[in-house]
């Protein structure tokens, strides 16, 4: 069985075992629990509703002075696979883990931007935190990426691994935060990748921003010109790279597997020398990676945006103008199959296409 199934089935018993995950006490909820649970959205205590959430209903609230986001579970997520319904669950059991962590003085700091959680129960579906006065993250300036990266490296360090870090699921007040922990799964980073195992070394934290958000940020800026892509794909590689170090330093201490810390060297080593020779290469590696990875996700859960038809846009021109590069970077299809792919893809987006 493979740690993903093995998750899922512990996930699906605990269901069916009626038990309750419960965090924080009931009685320090600003408005009673059975007023929380059934929440409609046309209360007199309500902010804001975002019908947007695949999981959950989720509520911008006022009570006891303050603001706080209130997440009911939906009754049948509209995520239609394993992972979305049983990521309710999920994100209360990681919370569960995250509060642990947050109290130990290792990993207080790395873990600032994580968010508290004030209350949760699985078995009334109902999550309470404070609310995050912010903004959606656009420029991701230097300050952003430190402490997205700092907040990254306590993850991993403390056996988390954030598989979701899209624009949707990141904001800034001040200092970056995340809140979503519905695609977070627990692993061992003394031995394992990310939450597959070994069976999967392609997917790692920096690999998972850059490909669920970062590059999608960068094509504006392509567009203004390829210098101030590269000095921003510089910027944030540089930190990667920095917080790699520590990561292997770290986990080499602590006893890390070989298969572990050869698989972070050997990244390390890829970023090193495109960061001190050819900035250009490195860019046009991890632009393909993400775009296409990020295209798959998009296709596979049949939600395209706008976003969807760029990314396409993007690989096409890739292939159109790049191909002989690309083919000294990655191992690629031939041409002309990677073209039929990518027609084939702008029409099934064209299908599945929802508004962002
Ligand atoms: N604590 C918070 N403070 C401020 N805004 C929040 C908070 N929690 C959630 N939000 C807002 O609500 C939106 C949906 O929240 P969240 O991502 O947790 O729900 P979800 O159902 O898991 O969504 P999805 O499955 O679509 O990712 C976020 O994109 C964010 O704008
Ligand atoms: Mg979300």
């Amino acid at each position: 069985m493979t740690p993903e199934q093995q998750r899922h089935r512990n996930q699906l018993a605990f269901v069916a075992s009626g038990a309750e995950l419960e965090i924080g006490e009931r009685a320090d909820c600003p408005l009673p629990l059975e007023q929380l649970v059934a929440t409609t959205g046309t209360e007199p205590y309500m902010r804001e509703y975002f019908s947007g959430g695949l999981t959950a209903h989720v509520y911008r609230i006022h009570a006891g002075g303050r603001d706080w986001t209130l997440k009911r579970a939906r009754e049948r997520c509209k995520v239609q696979n394993l992972d979305g319904q049983t990521s309710f669950l999920n994100e209360i059991q990681r919370r569960a883990e995250l509060r642990a962590l947050k109290r130990d003085p290792r990993f207080a700091t790395g873990l600032r931007a994580i968010v508290d959680t004030h209350y949760a129960s699985f078995r009334h579906g109902v999550l309470l935190s404070p609310w995050i006065d912010g903004e959606p993250v656009r420029t991701w300036d230097e300050r952003q990426l430190v402490e997205l990266f700092e907040a990254l490296l306590a993850l991993l360090l403390g056996g988390l691994f954030e598989w979701d870090l899209c624009p949707g699921n990141t904001l800034d007040d001040g200092q970056i935060r995340l809140f979503d922990f519905g695609y977070m799964y627990p692993f061992d980073p003394l031995r394992q990748f990310n939450s597959n195992g070994t069976a999967t070394p392609e997917f790692h934290a920096a690999e998972r921003f850059e490909t669920r958000q970062f590059f999608a940020h960068l094509l504006p800026l392509e567009r203004q010109g390829d210098r101030l892509a590269l000095a921003a794909f510089d910027t944030e590689k540089r930190i990667a790279l920095e917080t790699y170090r520590r990561l292997r330093s770290e986990l080499d201490a602590r006893g890390a597997s070989t298969t572990v810390v050869d698989w972070l060297s050997d990244i390390i080593t890829g970023w090193q020398q495109g960061l001190n020779g050819d900035l250009d290469a490195l860019y046009l590696r991890e632009a393909w990676r993400s775009h296409w990875l990020d295209l798959q996700d998009d296709l596979d859960g049949q939600t395209c945006t706008a976003a969807t038809f760029s990314r396409i846009d993007w690989l096409e021109q890739a292939v159109r103008e790049r191909y002989h590069d690309l083919q000294l970077l990655v191992s690629v299809e031939a041409a002309e199959t990677l073209q039929t792919k990518l027609r084939n893809a702008r029409r099934m987006a064209r299908q599945w296409q929802v508004t962002a």
